[in-house]
């Protein structure tokens, strides 16, 4: 352990110190993030494994590192944390850092099931504490600028949704082998908590939708486990979904297809979203550059079946939107209560996987 953060640093009340939980691949982006945000200091991390915190410390100018979280609570004076452990140790984290009434920001999904994603919203709402959840997606220029068309009626009612997550790290190595990282194997693994390709890249698109369209009222789902070579890799046994095929019936009368896999070949990380309304339709496709991220057809290019790109502000992300939470005692766009109503959408979903028919939304 190095020494704890306040003996080396001056009480500055305006700083907002962030203790990270996990210290892995996403982590990465964690550290870079907030040390772009003026005001706000990583100033602590902990992982499990014993060296990484220490080693992640050093290479992101961190001052304290610990391998037990129990630990870095009790030692280190925080403002929030930003919870970055695989699904299955969200919910242990977050309890933890609630219990000592710290605000919490925690990576998506929620929880590896919607009991603990509920009991984590219920602590952090008795014990007062501001929370957000990384739907990193959402945070796009292009989606909020949907979002805000849709809700103004500029593609008139919405009627039908096509939305997809695609990658592919299990055909190509993009993002490297598969077979040999715990990042990918972990994903692929019931037993280690994953939620498959629902829990990892599903649910960003669920969260994109619901944001965007609305939320959705009863959905049938196809969950298939495909093939892989090996099988198993040491622990990991590969048994968790790897794409996924939703239909979905809206609150609002829209109906929508959404769609995700790792087996997209020549797709990085794409993520699109067609909202089509009796009046216009929107294309969202977050492969394209920013200024063509989103294109309309509405009004006199209806009939032309013309599309045209959509300016675009810059918008605040899930990090500089948690710092400012925490600055101003205001609950930020994303919270551990709207990501319980997701976190029922992918209990939905593996429902209805199992049954092989419609199941209706319940929070
Ligand atoms: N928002 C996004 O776009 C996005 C992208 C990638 C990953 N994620 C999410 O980030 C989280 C982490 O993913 P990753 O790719 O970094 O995984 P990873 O396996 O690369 O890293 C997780 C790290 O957490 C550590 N860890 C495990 N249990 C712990 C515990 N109880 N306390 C402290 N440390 C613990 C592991 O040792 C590991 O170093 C996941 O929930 C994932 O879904 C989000």
């Amino acid at each position: 352990m190095l020494t704890p953060s306040t003996e080396r640093e001056e009480l500055n009340v305006n700083l907002v110190r962030i203790g990270l939980i996990g210290t892995g691949g996403m982590a990465k982006w964690h550290a870079k993030r907030f040390k772009e945000i003026k005001g706000a200091r990583l100033t602590a991390c902990c992982d499990i494994v014993p060296g990484r915190a220490e080693e992640f410390a050093r290479k992101h100018g961190i001052p304290a590192a610990y391998t037990s979280l129990e630990e870095m609570l009790d030692r280190e004076p925080l403002d929030g944390v930003s919870v970055v452990t695989p699904d299955h140790a969200h919910a242990g984290a977050a309890l933890a850092a609630i219990r000592r009434g710290l605000h919490v920001m925690c990576e998506k999904p929620l929880a590896d099931n919607l009991q603990d994603a509920k009991k984590m919203y219920r602590a952090a709402r008795k014990a007062g504490v501001l929370t957000a959840v990384n739907f990193s997606y959402r945070n796009a220029p292009a989606t909020q600028r949907a979002a805000e068309l849709v809700a103004q009626g500029r593609v008139g009612r919405v009627l039908h949704v096509e939305g997809c997550y695609l990658q592919s790290w299990l055909v190509g190595k993009y993002w490297g082998d598969w077979r040999q990282a715990e990042g990918f194997l972990w994903r692929l693994s019931v037993r280690h908590g994953s939620l498959g390709v629902l829990g990892d890249i599903g649910v960003h698109l669920y969260d994109l939708v619901d944001f965007v369209v609305g939320p959705f009222g009863v959905l049938n789902c196809d969950l298939p486990v495909f093939k892989k070579d090996p099988p198993r890799v040491g622990r990991y046994v590969f048994d968790a979904n790897d794409s996924m095929l939703t239909t979905v019936r809206f609150c609002n009368g829209a109906h929508g297809v959404l769609h995700a896999s790792r087996w997209a070949t020549g797709h990085a990380n794409t993520v699109a979203l067609r909202v089509y309304g009796d009046r216009g339709a929107l294309d969202l496709n977050l492969d394209r550059p920013a200024e063509g991220a989103l294109r309309m057809c509405a009004g006199r290019d209806v009939d032309a079946c013309r599309w045209q790109s959509v300016a675009c502000l810059p918008v605040p992300d899930t990090y500089q939107r948690f710092v400012t939470s925490i600055r101003t005692g205001r609950q930020g766009q994303t919270s551990f209560e709207g990501a319980v109503r997701i976190q029922a959408y992918l209990e939905c979903s593996m429902a209805a996987a199992r049954k092989g028919g419609w199941v209706p939304v319940r929070a």
